[in-house]
């Protein structure tokens, strides 16, 4: 029997329709993949299912019965328990208290039962082979990717029927990403529904049985996996046809040096650096997990000590951070690794995220210049094509990719013309994808000169000039021409000699 069977769901956020007509019927044993543009309503039917939020129309039936959880307690009492796509731990408590969070009154989590509180979760991390994690860490210690994993361990902590997991692989790193592949199939193997949303397509095409597109808010089709093509499922996501992913590459560099760095050097993962950057240039960093691609960006934008020389063209800056180079025209901006967290603020709305590092350029004595203000937001908006109800719409409620156009936007209006952009498409859908190359391209022929690190490496190949190829802390490689191939960046990422 279907486990969830949703009939023309609606919602609505205002002047925003998120959902119009939505349907979706899975069952258990079965790992159903939920695919669609961002801002197709995905979050928002999973919002509903797992209780955050209430719809405005439509039927929703759980084993056969009428479901309409209030709050997500009853949700998971009912047997769904969902991995929102904003993550919902508590910094402050640990690994394992929050995974009990909820379930256990604050007080008796912070006092009594510590042991048995361990060992729980000691059991659950055990019986899922999760990924290596201190039960007594504190939260607030652990990466992105690690606090993703727990709030899996969370959800399951329920022992839900159906387990919904939005993009959650989108911060996780390849080996994790393995685990929570081969973690979904055994799932559903032992009878359990769950539901998978994800961009990234191979996965899809991985793990799920079944896939159900949406399309602005609306059901517009249903497959078995192996009987759709990659084509047919972008096609109706987008409701046309994609021709060109990647735009037309042409070279724009000049001779002007915009970044030189020399014998960068950050602890032990940062083993001395050199790059040249130039104007018009997108410059493509590339590397295996963890061989300083992250400690590169941070310690460029001076959030991360690091000894060495960096000139920003042509003049040297101290390495002293946090840099105070964020805006300025001879400045560095950042689009960062952790967008919900570094580089938007939630609760605030699309114009404050826009314009509140640069108040000074419109206030004048103290006080703001609206009009000039929201002149500013509307070109930025229309510039970007943010897709939002209004300047007001807060940040936090924005698709995954609007969100990354307003950090863009943000940037831009810094008026930096040092960009560095850490894996800019992650988590974000097809079509935003492609705008985002096109942009980058546009900006480096207006002069811009961007550093770019993606983990998809076919990216790098499609939108570089040259790329990077970081091992151990170092630049093993530089790679231009026709030797910008995936091959020839693997080859130089793995073996000591490979350099050219
Ligand atoms: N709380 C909210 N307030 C206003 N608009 C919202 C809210 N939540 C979602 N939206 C809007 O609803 C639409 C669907 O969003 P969402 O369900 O997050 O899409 P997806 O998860 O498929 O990317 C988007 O246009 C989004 O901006
Ligand atoms: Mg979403």
């Amino acid at each position: 029997m279907d486990l969830i069977q949703a009939t023309a769901v609606h919602k609505r956020f205002g002047g925003i329709t998120a959902l119009n007509g939505a349907d979706f019927v899975a069952r258990s044993g079965e790992v159903h993949a939920l695919l669609g543009e961002n801002g197709a309503g995905k979050s928002t039917f999973i919002q509903i299912l797992a209780g955050a939020i209430r719809a405005d129309a439509g039927s929703i039936l759980l084993k056969g019965k009428p479901f309409a959880p209030a709050s997500p307690s009853q949700a998971q009492a009912a047997g769904v328990s969902a991995v929102f796509q904003e993550l919902s731990l508590v910094p402050d408590l640990t690994v394992a208290q929050n995974i009990w969070f909820r379930r256990e009154p604050l007080s008796a989590l912070r006092t009594v039962r510590p042991k048995a509180l361990r060992q729980d979760t000691q059991a659950l991390l055990d019986r899922y082979h999760f990924p290596r994690l201190a039960a007594d860490l504190e939260v607030r210690r652990l990466t992105l990717a690690e606090r993703q994993v727990v709030e899996i361990a969370k959800a399951l902590a329920r022992s839900p029927a159906a387990l919904i997991l939005d993009e959650a692989t989108s911060a996780l790193a390849p080996r994790e990403t393995e685990w929570l592949l081969t973690l979904s199939r055994d799932l559903a193997q032992a009878g359990m529904l769950v539901v998978f949303i994800s961009h990234r397509l191979a996965e899809v095409r991985r793990v799920a049985d079944r896939i159900t597109v949406f399309r602005n808010g609306a059901t517009v089709a249903v497959h078995d996996t192996r009987e759709v093509t990659d084509d047919e499922l972008i096609a109706e996501m987008l409701g046309r046809r994609l021709d060109r992913l990647y735009p037309e590459r042409v070279a724009t560099a000049t001779q002007k040096l915009a970044l030189k760095v020399r014998g960068l050097s950050a602890g032990h993962r940062l083993a001395g650096v050199d790059l040249d950057l130039a104007e018009g240039e997108v410059l493509g960093i590339a590397g295996l997990q963890g061989h300083g691609q992250r400690e590169l960006f941070q310690s460029l934008f001076g959030v991360t000590r690091a000894r060495g020389r960096v000139e920003l063209w042509g003049k040297a800056v101290a390495l002293r951070g946090p840099r105070q180079t964020l805006g300025g025209e001879f400045g560095l901006a950042l689009v960062p690794e952790d967008r919900r967290n570094q580089g938007l603020l939630l609760s605030k709305s699309l114009r404050e995220n826009l314009t509140l590092s640069v108040i000074p350029r419109f206030a004048r004595f103290g006080i703001i210049d609206a009009a000039r203000e929201k002149a500013l937001v509307e070109e930025m908006v229309q510039f970007l094509r943010i897709r939002a109800s209004s300047p007001e719409q807060l940040a936090g409620t924005l698709s995954g990719g609007n969100q990354q156009k307003v950090i863009f936007g943000k940037m831009l209006l810094t008026q930096s013309r040092i960009l560095l952009l850490y894996d800019p498409t992650r988590g974000v859908d097809v079509g935003t994808k492609g705008e985002i190359f096109q942009l980058m391209r546009d900006l480096a022929a207006k002069g811009y000169a961007i550093l770019f690190y993606s983990s998809d490496l076919l990216e790098l190949v499609h939108v570089a000039d040259r790329v990077a190829v970081m091992r151990n802390g170092r630049i093993a490689a530089i790679l231009a021409g026709d030797r910008v191939t995936e091959h020839h960046i693997l080859r130089a990422a793995m073996f000591e000699s490979a350099a050219a």
